[in-house]
């Protein structure tokens, strides 16, 4: 859908009360200035839930979540932010401007998807009904389900269904019933050939394949016949509603479920999810015999950041799955891995246990990905030292891939145990791949010009002092940042000098921060307070301060987030924006410019620190001929080294 625009988002955040729209959702009582109930995404049974109406944010103990309307919203209803506004506008009746009339193009797009699902959706239909209402349907479809120990109620609910082995019976039907030829020979139900059209999936039972908001994109076919020669399922060809590769089988029936526990087991089987889901392990859902890929993984993440992978006891593909494990950690999500016994797969292990042995296999047998990946590489490697040294560098290039810096220490301590071997040699063999990975290295020497001993300018040392975007913040960073967002529009006194003259100027936290930060060229490094601060920026070109609340408004759910945290911490000084009255409480007056003197202290220290760190590396790893780089890099010590010495009286005679 369209853009809202600007004022109607305005509108919509400004009319909407959250206690209200939670309200509609989780049984919430008063409690103070804030109401309370039970967590609507996790099984609690002591309220841990919270709703502020004043700063109309919400908190889940519970499971972390947490953040504005909208947030909430798109955490519950799975909705994009276009969509959580559209509800509100509607609930709240905000009319929302027309939307602009699609092109004949778009139109004609629009339609032929259109036509493809509605297709599917009778021949979901058609092949039920054929399955449960026809003599054959029965005898070879219905009964090989029963046989395979599926009851009624699954049957409906997954759409199993049978294709008569007619040749043709439903090609008629679906033609008989005004449904474009050009369009079923799109969805591969129909295939023709000699000007003779006939049902692709004839003589098999069909698996509905549901994408993740209940629409049938396609189907696999499972023939009856035991013959070698013969392909065990057929699927759906690619359309411009199929696409293989970001598909998950089951995830329409799993998504609660996976939401309710923050897991994903994932399997490589129709069979086998329906299996699970029967013996009660409703969040599973299959890649469907490929390898598993990127789409599919963000699929998932959608819902949850963890993964367990259930495997064959006898897959040949364990090896050729590794690759799916390290996309997994790529992605920043959590995988565990569960082996099944020789010969079972999930489907037959279902079917031969209860409920709960089934719960209790997966629980007990659920590896972490490191200690599944060493033990089925350590079989081959026996005691063949070359073979280990090969098996180490493997299973640390999987870690190296882990986005998060704690959760991948997690991993280099384990390796370490693992193996026997020092932490600091996992860690910086898992350094070197990183920078390898990354195709750049921060050890490199930045620039081979610059022929003399020279200290930098201001400006020079502002290119040096500019980082890549990281993956973990500092305490300083968030430090900072959070006395940016909190005390924005509170008054400061400063002290400026023109010519010999001091004057008092009254200005804003946020203006000073931004000053301060833009005389030294400092930004920040973590990407989310990047992009807060370079709101900041903006907003001061046009004369504009922002409070808390309007960042509470932003597309970015997780930026939304962050911002509902710092306002909802413990130490808060009483909210009195410069906007408003201008009346503080005695001591915090006092209290405000001296934190946020020290918040931009400790941070410009804390940058110069890691830049000074970052020059003695690359020192240390200077070619010794090279006497230029090697001048350069100590005259931007020397003048980091002053800054840092002048630094706190420069910024303590600012303030009074
Ligand atoms: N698959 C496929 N085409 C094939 C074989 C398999 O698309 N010729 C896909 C199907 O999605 C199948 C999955 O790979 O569900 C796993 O294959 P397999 O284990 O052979 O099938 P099962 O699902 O276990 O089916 P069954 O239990 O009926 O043998
Ligand atoms: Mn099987």
């Amino acid at each position: 859908m369209a853009n809202i625009p600007a004022h109607i988002v305005d509108e919509i955040m400004q009319t909407a009360r959250i206690e209200e729209v939670i309200g509609e959702f989780v049984n919430l009582k008063r409690a103070g200035s804030n109401y309370k109930g039970l967590s609507p995404f996790t099984d609690e049974r002591t309220p841990s839930f919270s709703v502020s109406p004043a700063k109309q944010i919400f908190k889940c103990f519970s499971s972390g979540k947490g953040g504005s309307v909208v947030t909430f919203l798109m955490e519950k209803e799975h909705f994009s932010y276009p969509e959580a506004l559209k509800w509100l506008a509607n609930k709240y009746g905000i009319v929302l401007p027309e939307e602009k009339p699609a092109t004949a193009e778009e139109l004609a797009a629009i339609s032929e998807k259109e036509s493809l699902f509605i297709i599917n959706d009778y021949a979901k239909k058609y092949f039920a009904d054929q399955m449960h209402d026809t003599e054959e349907g029965q005898n070879i479809g219905l009964s090989y389900f029963v046989e395979r120990g599926f009851r009624p109620e699954i049957i409906k609910k997954f759409d199993l269904g049978y294709c008569p082995n007619k040749g043709d019976a439903f090609t008629q039907a679906a033609i008989g019933s005004g449904y474009k030829l050009e369009y079923l020979q799109t969805t591969g139900l129909v295939k023709s050939k000699d000007e003779r059209n006939f049902d692709f999936f004839r003589g098999r039972v069909m698996f509905p394949i549901h994408s993740s908001s209940g629409r049938v994109l396609g189907f696999g076919g499972r023939t009856l016949i035991s013959d070698k020669k013969v392909a065990k399922y057929f699927n759906s060809p690619e359309s411009p509603i199929y696409h293989k590769s970001d598909i998950l089988y089951g995830l329409y029936f799993a998504k609660g479920d996976i939401i309710k526990y923050d897991n994903c087991f994932l399997c490589e089987g129709y069979t086998d999810v329906i299996s699970l889901h029967q013996s009660g392990l409703q969040n599973v859902v299959a890649s469907s015999g490929t390898a598993l890929t990127k789409e599919q993984i963000r699929l998932v993440r959608r819902f949850t950041q963890n993964i367990t992978i259930l495997y064959d006891g006898d897959s040949a593909g364990i090896k050729a799955s590794f690759r799916g494990i390290d996309l997994i950690l790529e992605e920043g999500m959590n995988v565990k891995v569960v082996l099944f016994p020789e010969g079972e797969d999930p489907d037959s292990y279902a079917k031969s246990h209860s409920s709960q042995e089934l719960e209790e296999f997966v629980q007990s047998h659920s590896q972490d990905f490191v200690t599944f990946k060493t033990e089925i590489l350590l079989k081959d490697s026996q005691n063949d030292p070359l073979k280990k040294a090969e098996l180490i560098r493997d299973v640390v290039q999987s870690v190296s891939l882990i986005p998060d810096t704690i959760t991948r220490n997690i991993y280099i301590q384990e390796v370490a145990q693992i193996f026997d071997i020092s932490e600091q040699i996992i860690a910086s063999e898992v350094t070197k791949k990183r920078a390898g990975n990354q195709g750049n290295t921060s050890l490199r020497p930045e620039s081979k010009q610059s022929p003399q001993f020279q200290a930098p300018s201001e400006s020079q040392a502002t290119v040096a002092l500019e980082k890549k975007p990281v993956d973990i913040y500092t305490f300083q960073e968030f430090s900072l940042i959070r006395v940016m967002v909190k005390y924005s529009v509170f008054a400061i006194s400063t002290i400026h000098r023109e010519e010999n003259e001091e004057k008092e100027v009254e200005t804003s936290v946020i203006e000073l921060i931004c000053h301060e930060l833009a005389k030294d060229g400092l930004s920040f490094d973590y990407p989310l307070f990047h992009k807060i601060h370079e709101i900041f920026v903006e907003g001061l070109k046009e004369k504009t301060l922002f409070e808390p609340s309007f960042f509470l408004k932003n597309e970015d759910q997780e930026l939304v987030k962050l911002i509902s945290e710092i306002i909802d911490d413990k130490y808060e000084l009483s909210p009195n924006w410069l906007a408003q009255h201008k009346i503080f409480t005695p001591g915090e007056r006092d209290k405000i410019p001296q934190l946020i003197m020290d918040e931009i202290y400790h941070f410009k220290k804390s940058k110069i620190e890691s830049r000074i760190k970052e020059i003695q590396i690359q020192l240390e790893n200077l070619d010794p001929q090279d006497d230029e780089q090697f001048n350069v890099l100590l005259g931007e010590q020397v003048f980091l080294d002053r800054i840092k010495g002048t630094l706190a009286r420069e910024l303590n005679r600012i303030i009074h």
